[in-house]
This record gives structure tokens, sequence and C-alpha cells, in this order.
């Protein structure tokens, strides 16, 4: 379910909004039909304000905003103009046009953002918003790193710091991890920060692999223990991993992918049950387009994408903060790696084959 507006804004906010009358509850009836399944009645007057008064504001300012599948329900169902993985808001980013974009998600995306479009005005609704990967690793570290391994190429995650870009040769996403790492051409990589990623693509994939020690706070908290629990209570349970999970949760999944990969899936599939193993609002978005699927939840929350709400994305375009800025000498270096990813045709390589399937030896800790 969706996690109520915060309540804790001054009033006289909420008393600026525009009221809740029987004509704004007939201009966004189409949208609640949309979400209301996973919104239930007696919330949805407070967010219909928010929603007219964001949507009437992007209107004016020539804004869009930009939701990542992890976003609540009410965000990325009623306000979003784009919604996407990692990968497709970092490409919507570059494509879009608007001279404003509220990136709702977390820090590095927004950063990402503004890599790729200098010239567009970039705003993070809560900047407080990080990441436990970008957090695990700095520019620093890399340069490192590359002394120690002098002349292996660096792929970076684009979970990182702008900085972190800066130093890597090229980034992926959890989409086209493996194909980055094949398209190198070489025998040995070192990629970064998440050492789970790094183990999933060291299954599909013969290149050597030298990784970090980050990880990402929800996805390392699921356990095989969880998913054989969810088998047995759920006969006939599909079950989908986010490759950020520890390698023996891919090898007990049926399939693995980004999280547009995952709903993607569920939408071609129409399984009678599934479990996204995965951040919670992933569920509640893919259950709005595939109202004939049963959801088991049992999800994790991200704290930091659970910063963003309605009321700080209105506060946002209302005045315009915060603008996400990167120097521009970081920045040119870090488009570089970024840009690398995004010309590089696509090519599905996460699926079912993205679990466990040859032993891990090929994959070493780097030592500073
Ligand atoms: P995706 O690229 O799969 O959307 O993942 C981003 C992320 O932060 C997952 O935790
Ligand atoms: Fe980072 Fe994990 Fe949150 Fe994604 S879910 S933003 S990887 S902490």
């Amino acid at each position: 379910m969706s996690t109520m507006v915060s309540p804790n804004k001054k009033e006289t906010e909420l008393s600026a909004l525009p009221e809740f009358t029987p004509a704004l509850a007939k201009e966004l009836e189409p949208l609640y039909r949309r979400v209301a399944s996973v919104i239930p009645e007696f919330e949805w007057p407070v967010y219909a304000r928010y929603i007219k008064a964001i949507n009437d504001l992007k209107r004016e300012r020539g804004a869009i905003v930009l939701a990542h599948n992890y976003m609540t329900p009410e965000i990325f169902n009623c306000v979003a103009d784009f919604s996407g993985d990692s990968l497709q808001l970092a490409k919507l980013a570059a494509q879009a046009d608007a001279d404003i974009i509220v990136q709702a998600g977390v820090h590095f995306m927004a950063e990402t953002s503004k890599i790729l479009s200098p010239e567009k005005t970039v705003l993070i609704p809560d900047e407080r918003a990080g990441c436990s990967l970008a957090a695990s690793i700095t520019g620093e570290d890399v340069r490192q790193l590359k002394a120690k391994y002098p002349g292996v190429p660096v792929v970076t995650y684009v979970n990182t710091s702008a900085d972190v870009k800066a130093e890597s040769d090229i980034c992926c996403t959890s989409s086209n991890a493996v194909q980055v790492v094949e398209s190198l051409g070489v025998d040995e990589v070192i990629l970064l920060p998440d050492e789970f990623l790094a183990k999933n693509v060291a299954t599909m994939t013969d290149v050597e692999i030298i990784t970090w020690k980050g990880r990402c706070e929800v996805h390392e908290q699921f356990t095989t223990e969880d998913i054989d629990e969810l088998r047995d209570a759920n006969p006939g349970l599909l079950v989908l991993a986010h490759p950020e999970c520890p390698p023996e949760v891919m090898a007990a999944a049926d399939y693995a992918g980004s999280t547009s990969d995952m709903s993607n899936y569920v939408k071609k599939e129409q399984p009678e049950k599934v479990a996204l193993i995965t951040e919670c609002s992933m569920s509640d978005n893919v259950a709005v387009e595939n109202p004939d699927v049963e959801f088991i939840r049992p999800c994790n929350l991200c704290p930091h994408m659970k910063r963003i709400t309605l009321e700080n994305i209105l506060h946002s375009l209302q005045t315009l903060t915060v603008e996400v800025n990167v120097d521009p000498a970081v920045a040119e270096k870090a488009r570089l790696a970024v840009q690398r990813m995004v010309d590089l045709p696509l090519r599905k390589v996460s699926g079912p084959k993205f679990r466990t399937q040859q032993p891990l030896a090929h994959v070493e800790y780097a030592a500073l």
C-alpha cells in the first residue's frame, strides 16, 4: 500500500492547495481509477489536491517529472511524465524536451541527468535522498584502485557519485552490466561498487572481475529462507529478484533483472502469483498495470527513495530547489563514461539466466 502524504509540513501549505471539490474529483477520476487498487479512497482527496497543483505548475513552468520505478504509486502514476529504471531515466533525461527536470528518485539519478543535460535545470525534491551503494566509494578510492591495477578498465554502476563516474571508463546499470563488461573485449575488469551485482555478473561471463564491498541496504537483506518460506506458503509462486540481491537469492529466484525488466516480465507472462524481491513500491506500481496478477509482497523499503513525496515535489517546483549541479570538469569526464553506456546498442542479457550458474572463482575484492 502507498504511504500517506506526511503531515509534518505546515497546514498553511495544505490550505493553499486547490480544494477537493466535486469538479476536481471529476477531473482526476481517470487517475484515481488507475490507482484505486493500491490507494485507499479515504487517502485520495489529499493526494488529489497535490496532484492537481503539481500538474498545473509543471505545465506553467515547462517542467517534467522523471520518476524511478520505486516511487510511491501516487507519484509514479499521477505526476510522473516519464518513469523507468536507471538506464531508461538516464536516456530520458538526455532526450527530454523540457528546461526543468524534477528527478523523483535519488541523488545519483539527478546527477546523471545533469551530467547528460548540463543546460537543463535539474531539481531533486529532497537532497538527502542518497544511496548506500553511492556512499560506499569515493573518486579518490577509484584513483587508488587504478594505480593498484594499472590498465584494468573500470566499469562503474550508475549508483555512484559524479566523482566516481569521472574516474571510470564506462558506466553500467543492472539491465546492461553483463553487456557492458563484455563490450570492453578484455579478460579482466574492475566492476564497482556493488559486490553482489559483480558476483551476479560473474555468473554470466568469463571476464575476471575485481569488485568492491559496496551493498544495497535494501537488497542485501533478502535471504534464501525468505524465498523458501514464500514458496511454501504460496504454491505456484513466480519469484523475480533484482541483481543487487545476494547470488544465492538470485539462484533461488525464477527470473532476475532490473526494475523495468521485472515489470516487463510480469506484463508479458501474467503469472497467477508473483513476488518481486525488491523495494516495496515496485509491487504497487506493477500491480496497477496487471490487475489479474496476485502480488505477494515480501518487500523492503528504501529510506532514500521514500524521502520523495508529493509534498516536496510541489515545493521543488514552486521554489526551483534543490538544484543539482556538477562541477563542469567532473561532469565532462563523467559524461564520457555515461555516454559510452548510453550509446551501446540495447541487448537483453538479464533474464532467467542472470542467476548463479557457475562458481564465483573469478571474482576478487579490490584491496587498497
Ligand atoms: P534499476 O536500474 O534496476 O532501476 O535499479 C536502481 C536501483 O537503485 C535499484 O536499487
Ligand atoms: Fe540505493 Fe538500494 Fe535504495 Fe536503490 S534501493 S537507491 S541501490 S539503497
